[in-house]
């Protein structure tokens, strides 16, 4: 059989994804296959499509983007017994998720609550799984720490959405940064609102006066500085998105965790989701075919929120 997938042959703009036809592909020892019915755009994918984090100016082969996926079991590779063909999934795919047929490990794949709709469970995987393994780095796991102040910068973006309700949920105070639009949908989520970029220090300390404990940079524009500053050390602060800057400023870099620990973090969110104690973020979706429209709209931030494909 063969199904649709999106792929680039060479690095470069949106223009460069194609859709083409291909061989189901086959899952190997310890992996499904799935019918994917929603697959979420993560900003990697975009950075990943334009080079900036290779050399020459093509991959060796040609690449499907993406990794979050929510679809149903359709082939068991060899020695699969935690799913069974028809069981409802989200995880992240192992050789993209931008097709109508993604691989998986089944590690990397947990139980889509039914209560969690197809485009929900997959803006997920990647959000849910860094916000907790950066707050638990951070020292702000699971437990209650009330009296503890934490900046997180890019407080409205997929993963910042995340990390401020499970940070509230622990008891922190939560001092969130966003544009000018983004403002409100902080503060409903029950942290203080502040501007981010240039003088972001001052506005956080004008808003707690009391001083600031922790600091999450989760959207890599360069408040890093700042959140060293405010916290008084950079074993402090935490960044998701700014190498550079961990490098120079002796931060905690973070990417990737252990597939145990992110799949018990995203069947923990999933769960949070389906009794109403956790707000997804926003999702917009986009056929398949408008895969690069939407790597686009999300590299702009002309579409805030979760952008998902459907197949
Ligand atoms: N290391 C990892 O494991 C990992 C995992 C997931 C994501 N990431 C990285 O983390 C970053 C965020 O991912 P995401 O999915 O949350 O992205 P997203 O949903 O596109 O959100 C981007 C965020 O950046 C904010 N922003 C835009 N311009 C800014 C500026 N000048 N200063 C501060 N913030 C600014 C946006 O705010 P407004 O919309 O309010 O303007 C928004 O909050 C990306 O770089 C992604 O590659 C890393």
């Amino acid at each position: 059989m063969t199904s649709k997938v999106v792929q680039y042959r060479r690095y470069g703009g949106p223009e460069v994804l194609e859709l083409v036809d291909r061989e189901d592909p086959t899952p190997g020892p310890g992996q499904v296959r799935l019918a994917v019915r929603a697959a979420a755009v993560n900003p990697l994918d975009w950075k990943l499509r334009g080079g900036a984090m290779a050399s020459g100016d093509a991959p060796g082969a040609p690449q499907v983007p993406g990794y979050d996926v929510a679809g149903t079991v359709d082939a068991l590779g060899e020695g699969v017994t935690a799913f069974a063909v028809g069981d409802e999934v989200v995880g992240k795919a192992t050789g993209g998720g931008y097709a109508e047929e993604a691989v998986a490990d089944v590690r990397a794949l947990v139980r889509k609550p039914a209560e969690v709709g197809w485009e929900t469970a997959a803006a997920l995987p990647v959000v849910a799984t860094t916000a907790y393994r950066a707050l638990a780095l951070l020292g702000l796991g699971e437990g209650d720490h009330t009296g503890t102040t934490i900046v997180i910068d890019g407080a409205s973006g997929a993963v910042g959405v995340v990390a401020v309700q499970l940070a509230v949920a622990r008891g922190a105070t939560v001092i969130g940064s966003a544009g000018e639009a983004h403002q409100d949908e902080v503060r409903a989520l029950g942290a203080t609102p502040v501007v981010y970029g240039e003088g972001l220090a001052d506005r956080v300390r004008a808003v707690a006066p009391d001083g600031v404990d922790l600091g999450f940079d989760t959207s890599g524009y360069g408040g890093l500085r700042d959140l060293v500053a405010l916290t008084g050390s950079p074993e402090k602060a935490i960044t998701i998105a700014d190498y550079a800057g961990a490098q120079e400023l002796g931060v905690t870099f973070t990417s990737g965790g252990d597939p145990d620990d992110e799949s018990r973090a995203l069947a923990e969110a999933l769960g949070l989701l389906a009794e109403g104690r956790l707000r997804a973020p926003t999702v917009v979706t986009y056929p398949l075919a408008e895969a690069g429209r939407a790597q686009d709209d999300n590299r702009t931030r002309r579409v805030a929120g979760k952008l998902v494909l459907l197949p």
